[in-house]
């Protein structure tokens, strides 16, 4: 990818260069050129999403010292993988060793029948007062659910996230991917919001071989009430929707991979590979589309995977937020772009939730209780 856009761009320069050229002031052009080709090639070894991450470390450059330091050791772990490149026995190694990490990981983080929660975040998601703090917070200010956060395990996607989390004394793991700069916001089906994607389902598929249930829950999601109740005990793979409209075996439901209850065996694993491996015949989709397309596959029947969906009225959203507080477990800031209008809807919808939890039972139980959300979000 970045290489087709290097050579777009010198064929540019090169294109004009033979333009001024012929005004004769090429020298100077020249000289441009070869700086901004430099600059160029830099930027490009440096970080394919630098253009996110810059909006993120201007804002922050004054309040901690990761501007520079992000920036120099991107540079260097690249060209570290560029040096390293065919010895594999070491790379091998590394793999291993990072495999043990994670194993330790889910091991402490796991419930008595091997479920983890899993959310995955990176740094302009865990800013102080963003959205990662007002997911914490769900658990906390919800029912009986606090005691869940023990069984978190955040999968942080850059250095910055990683420790922040182990800040807030949770199971953290660095799946940060040597060359690759995910700390900035991601805007909305830009290539590094794809490649976020792919990264999480990928992930996911690594801990079911590890023998692990996953709950999977973005962290734009507030978690009010435990939702095992409501899983169905046959189900491989149960997946929240934008909208339900069927029954929960109807595969014309329209699945929201934001909060995925997955149990690990064989099914589900080789499910996970095949909707992985349909993202290579479906460039720029992201998880959920390719989810909808493959959803009626063949293959899905063939290996007896069960598929559920899960109601809206216990696992809504701000596409189709749940009609009554009474049943509620999880609220998603779907149908939702940009942190910002997540964070004042998801605000809003944790203010409601508060003013609910202040009723007596009998206030509560007389009538359905809405939200007031979304306002700036659905
Ligand atoms: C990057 O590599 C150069 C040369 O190997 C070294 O001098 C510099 O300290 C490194 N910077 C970082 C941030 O690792
Ligand atoms: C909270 O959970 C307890 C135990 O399940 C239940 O008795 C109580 O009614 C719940 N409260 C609300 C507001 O849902
Ligand atoms: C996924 O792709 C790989 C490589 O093309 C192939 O070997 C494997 O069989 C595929 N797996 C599934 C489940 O489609």
């Amino acid at each position: 990818m970045s290489k087709g856009r290097i050579s777009t761009t010198s064929n540019g320069l090169h294109h004009h260069q033979q333009i001024i050229s012929s005004l004769n002031i090429a020298k100077k052009f020249l000289l441009f050129s070869v700086v901004a080709l430099a600059f160029l090639l830099l930027y490009h070894s440096s970080s394919s999403s630098l253009f996110f991450s810059s909006n993120y470390v201007n804002k922050t450059s004054s309040s901690n010292g990761y501007t520079a330091g992000n920036l120099l050791h991107n540079y260097n772990s690249t060209a570290n993988i560029v040096s390293a490149k065919g010895t594999l026995p070491s790379k091998e190694k590394k793999k291993k060793k990072q495999k043990n990490k994670l194993e330790k990981v889910l091991e402490k983080a796991a419930m008595g029948d091997k479920t983890v929660i899993i959310t995955a975040l990176n740094a302009a998601w865990t800013e102080p007062n963003s959205i990662f703090d007002i997911f914490l917070k769900s658990f906390v200010v919800g029912n009986q659910t606090t005691p869940l956060l023990k069984h978190v395990v955040v999968a942080a996607l850059d250095q910055t996230a990683y420790s922040r989390c182990l800040k807030k004394q949770l199971h953290c793991y660095a799946l940060t991917t040597k060359g690759v700069d995910f700390s900035g916001e991601a805007l909305y089906m830009s290539e590094d919001y794809l490649k976020i994607t792919w990264r999480k389902i990928d992930f996911q598929r690594t801990v079911l071989e590890m023998g692990y249930n996953i709950i999977f829950t973005d962290a734009d999601i507030l978690w009010f009430r435990q939702p095992f109740a409501h899983f169905y005990p046959d189900a491989d793979f149960q997946i929240a929707c934008d909208h339900y409209l069927y029954k929960s075996t109807n595969l014309d439901n329209s699945p929201n991979s934001g909060f995925i209850y997955v149990k690990s065996n064989k099914r589900t694993i080789n499910f996970y590979k095949f909707w992985y491996n349909a993202s290579e015949a479906h460039p720029g989709k992201h998880d959920q589309d390719v989810l909808n397309m493959i959803k009626f596959n063949p293959f899905i029947k063939d290996i007896g995977l069960k598929i559920r969906f899960l109601d809206t009225a216990l696992f809504g959203g701000f596409c189709e937020p749940s009609k009554d507080l009474n049943f509620v477990c999880t609220m998603h800031a779907n149908c939702c772009i940009g942190i910002d209008k997540k964070m004042h809807d998801l605000t809003m919808a944790l203010d409601d939730w508060g003013k609910y939890m202040a009723l007596n039972g009998d206030e509560r139980m007389s009538k359905p209780q809405t939200w007031t959300v979304p306002r700036m979000c659905g």
